[in-house]
């Protein structure tokens, strides 16, 4: 190292300690009296010294114009007029008399959703309901279903307090086939209702069919959609492999759990187990 690369070496150090003193300042100046077990507090003088982390995000399309396109990809804005003001409620009995695509022909409930309404931390959105969740109404209650319920455990999260459950069609494809694209589109004006009325803090999509209907990326894999933050109408969204697959093939446990970490790190969650 030469001395001029030396000197502007020693320059930020002495400019990071001033920093530091004058936080350490800050902490003398902290006022006990009448608090006799009062403890310092150095939590801003170690986040000075630690940054904390920031989400890793992937920046595609246009170049970043304002700090917010450099955290998240912009997806979807959903036209105002095509925001209805209903109630959970109306849009609900509407769904149970759908008939807006063929599905409606073969199923025996529909399956809604469930969970948190009111501002979740996050909403999970699946495929489609399968055998068992037709006949009970009610999604991901098969092994699936159980697998998920852990990945949540894991990041702090469960359906019965902090989570809305929910597929991008509402009723079941025979043989649990993928839903076709016209499946799709012709559920999702009901899928755009409940995430505005439901007015989720994240969303989480599992499996293609739900993570290229709400990136509108029809063509992309899942390899490429997975662990990345996107905007869906403003609201922060990472998509991840559905537990199905992941029961089929172990080797995804470790990127979804990478997801899920990443998720929970956004979110402030504590992230244990695996
Ligand atoms: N798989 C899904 O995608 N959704 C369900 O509700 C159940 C299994």
């Amino acid at each position: 190292m030469g001395n001029e690369e030396k000197r502007r070496a020693l320059e930020a150090a002495l400019l990071k300690t001033d920093e530091l003193l004058d936080s350490f300042s800050d902490v003398l100046r902290q006022d006990f009296s009448g608090k006799p077990h009062a403890v310092r507090d150095f939590s801003e003088t170690v986040k000075k010294l630690v940054p904390e982390e920031k989400p890793e995000v992937t920046v595609i399309g246009k170049p970043a114009t304002e700090p917010s396109d450099v955290l998240f990809e912009e997806i979807s804005k959903a036209p105002d007029d095509e925001r209805l003001h209903m109630s959970f409620d109306s849009l609900l009995s509407d769904a149970k008399k759908c008939t807006r695509c063929g599905l409606c022909s073969t199923r025996t409930n529909v399956v809604f959703g469930t969970g948190c309404k009111d501002r979740p931390t996050v909403m999970v959105i699946g495929e489609g309901p399968g055998e068992n969740e037709d006949l009970q109404g009610l999604p991901f209650v098969g092994k699936a279903g159980q697998f998920l319920d852990k990945w949540l455990a894991a990041i702090s999260l469960s359906r019965d307090r902090n989570v809305y459950i929910t597929n991008t069609v509402k009723c079941r494809p025979p043989q649990n086939r993928d839903p076709y694209p016209d499946e799709k589109q012709a559920c999702f004006a009901f899928l755009k209702q409940q995430i505005s009325i439901i007015h989720p803090q994240t969303i989480l999509c599992v499996g293609k069919p739900a993570s290229t209907l709400m990136t509108g990326q029809p063509d992309a894999s899942m390899g490429s959609l997975r662990g990345r933050f996107f905007f869906y109408d403003g609201i922060p969204m990472i998509c991840t492999y559905h537990p199905a697959a992941v029961l089929r093939d172990p080797t995804l446990k470790r990127p979804v759990w990478d997801d899920l970490k990443k998720l929970a790190r956004y979110l402030g969650l504590p992230a244990g187990g695996s």
